[in-house]
């Protein structure tokens, strides 16, 4: 057992505070990973906020790199000593989805047995199975993906989550080819990760739109060809005039009903729209039947960025390294450990793409 400080959200929309966080030795199966850093994703505050279930405690984070420090019996596929990012799809190889070959889906993915506790005994849930601002995490063995330990923590953790989801809904879910026009709704952390994966797989007019100048001159440096600022034009409008059309792939990388009627509406005849976006309960979408018969195409969602993380993790940090892919410029601040709850702030006003708690 190990006393470690971690980051817990005690209860519904209380600011998070720091607490003593009990963490087992691994079992069967299981990881023991010392986290060297981890960003601040939205979901961590839709953790807080009781917008994903109600298991309070949580254990915070979840976009992670550090190294592997034990493993429990039967472990192979990671030793003590690995430099590893932590994914939330660790896939199980036995499902419908894994059998059919397409494991991104699948249905039975694998998080540590054991729980990590609150010194008092009580059980914490961590988020999205991994729960990663602490000094030592506890998660399954298939959630450890090692890839070139040449890239620092903080820029590696960020593949772990919203980067992926990003540029996997580019390259992986809407299949962005050479040539390819792309819009690019919301241009936050997930959306210039959309961008930056457009680029990489040869795009020819990358056209972002946000609400925030702040936010459009980022998305130019990730690889945006033109940018619209739907604040004061009409980005449906814009997009029609940049491309004489229609836009190939439209992403909405917000989680918005009406955006995602824009980029509906922006795409061009046989074109694909992809929701990265993650709505909530109440929100609905309603189109004409025949405008969407008429139209073609396809409409997909896209979680986790349709990723395989042994497949994609290595690869994209390999580009990194390379110069092709800037992971670096996501990485806003680095903060410690208690400066989670000022890092929300900051989020929710758009001051940063990612503050990331360095651990050392
Ligand atoms: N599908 C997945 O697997 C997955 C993974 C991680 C995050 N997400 C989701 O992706 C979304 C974006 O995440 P993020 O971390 O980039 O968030 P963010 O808050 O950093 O970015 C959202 C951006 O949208 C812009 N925006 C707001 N209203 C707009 C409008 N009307 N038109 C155009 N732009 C507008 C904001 O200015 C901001 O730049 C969230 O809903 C998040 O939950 C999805
Ligand atoms: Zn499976
Ligand atoms: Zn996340």
């Amino acid at each position: 057992m190990h006393e470690v400080r971690g980051v817990v959200s005690m209860t519904k929309g209380a600011p998070v505070t720091v607490e003593t966080v009990l963490v087992p030795d691994p079992g069967p199966g299981e990881a023991l990973v010392d986290v060297q850093a981890c960003g601040v994703c939205h979901t961590d505050l839709h953790y807080r906020e009781g917008g994903i279930n109600d298991d309070f405690p949580f254990l915070l984070g979840h976009e992670a790199a550090g190294v592997v420090s034990a493993v429990g019996e039967g472990v192979t596929e990671v030793a003590p000593g690995d430099y590893v990012i932590l994914n939330w799809r660790a896939v199980c190889g036995q499902c419908r989805a894994c059998r059919r070959g397409r494991p991104w889906y699948c249905f039975a993915t694998h998080n540590a047995t054991q729980k990590m506790t609150l010194a008092d005994g009580t059980p914490l849930s961590p988020a999205l199975g991994i729960g990663a601002f602490v000094e030592k995490t506890l998660v399954a063995a298939g959630q450890c993906t090692k890839v070139n330990a040449d890239a620092s923590p903080d820029v590696a953790g960020l593949l772990g989550c919203g980067v992926m989801a990003g540029i996997g809904a580019a390259i992986n879910t809407a299949g962005v080819t050479r040539g390819d026009s792309v819009a690019v709704f919301g241009c936050g952390g997930v959306g210039d990760a959309a961008i930056a994966g457009a680029r990489l797989a040869g795009a020819h007019t990358i056209i972002a739109v946000d609400v925030d100048d702040r936010k459009l001159q980022w998305a130019s440096e990730f690889g945006a060809t033109h940018t619209v600022n739907a604040k004061n034009q009409d980005p449906v409008e814009a997009i029609k005039a940049i491309t004489a059309h229609g836009a190939d792939v439209c992403i909405e990388a917000v989680g918005n009903p009406a955006v995602f009627q824009q980029a509906y509406d922006a795409r061009e005849l046989a074109g694909t729209l992809v929701l990265v976006g993650v709505p909530t309960p109440d929100m609905t979408w309603t189109t004409p039947l025949l405008d969407i018969f008429g139209r073609g195409g396809s409409i997909k969602s896209s979680w986790y960025g349709d990723c395989l993380p042994s497949r994609d993790f290595p690869m994209l940090i390999d580009l990194y390294l390379q110069g092709r892919l800037p992971l670096e410029k996501f990485v806003s601040e680095k903060i410690g450990i208690d400066d989670v709850e000022s890092a929300f702030a900051k989020m929710h006003d758009g001051d940063v793409l990612r503050s990331v708690v360095m651990f050392s």
